[in-house]
């Protein structure tokens, strides 16, 4: 007997689904039978990954936008209800790290952008689609990226103790909790991956130089960095009803760095 799909026929919305982890988790969750609302921030490359996605006979649509704008984190949920006929998972994969901040902007304009996208845009879109699912009555899963860092504090090596990254993600934890108990009773179920480093775009910038790679793999347990996919794999369990007694966990993806 063929293996039934972990996610058939539920509605997935995944935010930052251009790029890196919110790409894989879109093309895994469709393996899986989800219908994908894919969204971000790049236009033409959320279209594009939408078209790979159909071209292999998934059901997808695109919607671009910012998270940390209130009327487009709406819309993408509406947008995922109205095209897609429900809204069952959110993976909110959507955020920038303080590395990519402009060299011109002064650290309150650092600060600002970091938590605006990382954690406001969590937190709209979050509300925004519990707000259906609890509505609907069918429950949901809400998947969420923190980080190491948002469980633990940065070595002296990499940390300098001004970044918003970690207060953004630590953030994203604790509400990650919170939401967690208040939608509990109607079985909307909020969980948040901590990954370690993963290679992606995000990253790139310090996985390209070979001293800081060795460095960080020595920290790590496992010797090495993720790749995207080892945490959409995760996400997948946490959407899956694979989870259906777990909410409320922030599950370290991160070769074994913060048990240390
Ligand atoms: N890569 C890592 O090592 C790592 C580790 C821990 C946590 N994370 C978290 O995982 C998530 C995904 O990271 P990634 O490595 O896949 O990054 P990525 O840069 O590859 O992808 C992020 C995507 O988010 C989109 N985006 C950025 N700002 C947006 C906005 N305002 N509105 C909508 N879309 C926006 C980008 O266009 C991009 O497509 C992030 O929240 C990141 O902080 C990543």
């Amino acid at each position: 007997m063929p293996e039934s799909k972990r996610l058939e026929g539920k509605v997935a919305l995944i935010t930052g689904a251009a790029s890196g982890i919110g790409g894989a988790a879109a093309e895994l969750f469709a393996a899986e039978g989800a219908n994908i609302a894919a969204a971000d921030l790049k236009r033409t490359e959320v279209r594009e990954a939408v078209d790979r996605l159909t071209a292999s006979g998934a059901s997808a649509v695109a919607i671009s936008g910012d998270v940390s704008h209130r009327a487009d984190a709406e819309r993408f949920v509406q947008a995922c209800v109205d095209r897609l006929g429900s809204i069952d998972i959110v993976v909110n994969c959507a955020g920038v790290t303080t590395r990519y901040a402009p060299e011109d902007w002064d650290y309150e304009q650092v600060w600002d952008w970091v938590i605006d996208v990382n954690l406001k845009g969590t937190y709209m879109v979050s509300r925004a689609a519990a707000r259906h699912m609890r509505q609907a009555g069918n429950g949901g899963s809400i998947v969420n990226l923190s980080s190491i860092y948002g469980l633990v504090g940065r070595p002296e090596y990499y940390g300098t103790g001004e970044d918003p990254y970690p207060a953004s993600k630590g953030g994203i934890s604790m509400m990650t909790k919170d939401m967690a108990n208040a939608f509990g009773a109607d079985r909307v179920r909020v969980n948040a991956l901590c990954p370690g480093f993963v290679y992606t775009p995000l990253t790139a910038t310090v996985t390209g130089d070979d001293q800081w790679l060795k460095t960080m793999e020595s920290m790590i347990p496992l010797g090495r960095l993720a790749q995207a996919d080892e945490v959409a794999r995760a996400a997948l369990f946490l959407a899956s009803d694979d989870a259906s007694y777990i909410t409320g966990a922030t599950i370290p993806v991160d070769g074994g760095y913060t048990s240390q």
